[in-house]
């Protein structure tokens, strides 16, 4: 049997099960650690659960780490200096010039008295595994790591009675860490609003390339997703009957029309259309397929589809608004996203 420490947002867990479920409909639920984090078995193969969870791209869950080692929790940073390191080379092979990244999180119940935290452990595995015969190389930059598919994944998963330790490749990860979210955002610091940070997410998780040109941003109040399209090389049309800080308002790059989007035409023809208005599901995708005219060939959109009722119907009734209009090419609960999620659209030529 195979050990898994998946996580989500705790309002989407019953999709999550759902989703779950799709990759091995007799997988079991063994421990909820928090609302938001479970351990789950199956009897499937790393090897083949990996192949099927990325198959089914599934759109809740957050991250699952592989757990193919429990033992009891160490209670002292010199147990585990003397113990982890040897326990995980039973489980990695890290060779010279393999390039590796410890993940830690540690759930602290009330009443568990450590004395490490989670940089202990990645201090502490990541020297053993650069000494001088082994020599790997350690990723501690988070930022380098973004990304990066060759790098070997030691994760280390700590509750009050049990350590979860696994091993995986980036590459077979959904995310190439399990706080991608502080990541993302902690690169550039917030400048607008917290929404920025949604689509500095969603550039990254999607590998969207950005090549600068005319973008319209719909929703863009208070304009953190403007400022984002004009540090990425944009002219933005800015819409929103509320106020752009003056921050951005006062870009030369930015022109705000106060008003709303339906009440609008274009001429242009946009590079992109992003939009972050809290419509309704169809709502907001009919606005999307209104614009349709207005993008360039095969151009991309970001749009949020905001979730507050029932998140799947919310997201069928939006897929079959777009479906004529536009090829959705992947949807994500991203870190940054509430009870949202965030759509990546290619125009279709019809
Ligand atoms: C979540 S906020 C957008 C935040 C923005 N993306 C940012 O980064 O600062 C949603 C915005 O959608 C705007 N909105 C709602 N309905 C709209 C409509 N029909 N047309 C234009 N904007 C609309 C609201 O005024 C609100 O400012």
């Amino acid at each position: 049997m195979m050990h898994y420490i998946v996580t989500f947002m705790p309002y989407f867990k019953k999709i999550v099960i759902k989703e779950l479920k799709k990759i091995d409909e007799n997988l079991n639920i063994i421990t909820e650690f928090t609302p938001e984090i479970i351990l789950i078995e199956t009897s499937k193969t790393q090897k083949d659960f990996t192949n099927d969870l990325l198959e089914s791209n599934p759109i809740f869950i957050k991250h699952i780490a592989p757990a193919s080692k429990i033992i009891p929790s160490l209670k002292t940073k010199d147990e585990v200096k003397k113990l982890l390191p040897n326990i995980v080379e039973e489980l990695v092979s890290i060779d010279k010039g393999t390039l590796f990244s410890v993940q830690t999180r540690i759930v602290v119940g009330k009443s568990f008295g450590l004395d490490y935290n989670s940089k202990d452990i990645e201090v502490i595995l990541g020297e053993h595994f650069c000494e001088d015969e082994k020599r790997g190389e350690p990723f501690f930059s988070d930022k380098e790591l973004l990304n990066n598919d060759d790098v070997n994944i030691i994760s280390v998963f700590i509750t009050p009675q049990n350590t979860y330790l696994g091993f995986s490749k980036a590459k077979e990860n959904l995310n190439f860490h399990d706080n991608e979210a502080r990541i993302c955002s902690h690169k550039g610091k917030r400048e607008v609003s917290r929404a920025e940070n949604k689509l500095k997410e969603a550039i990254s998780k999607f590998s969207l390339k950005l090549e600068g040109g005319k973008a319209l941003d719909i929703g863009a109040a208070p304009g953190g997703w403007t400022k984002v399209l004009v540090d990425n090389g944009y002219f933005v049309i800015a819409v929103d009957p509320a106020e752009l800080f003056d921050n951005v308002k006062c870009l030369k790059e930015v022109t705000h029309l106060k008003s709303k989007i339906e009440d609008l035409k274009f001429e242009n023809e946009f590079d992109i259309i992003v939009n972050d208005m809290n419509l309704e599901p169809a709502d907001s995708a009919r606005v999307m397929v209104n614009l349709h005219k207005s993008l360039k060939e095969n151009a991309k959109c970001v749009l949020t589809v905001k979730l507050p009722f029932n998140p799947e119907k919310g997201i069928l009734e939006a897929k079959e608004v777009l479906k004529d209009y536009y090829e959705i090419l992947n949807i994500k609960n991203l870190f940054h996203n509430r009870q949202e999620v965030t759509m990546l659209l290619k125009k279709k030529n019809v």
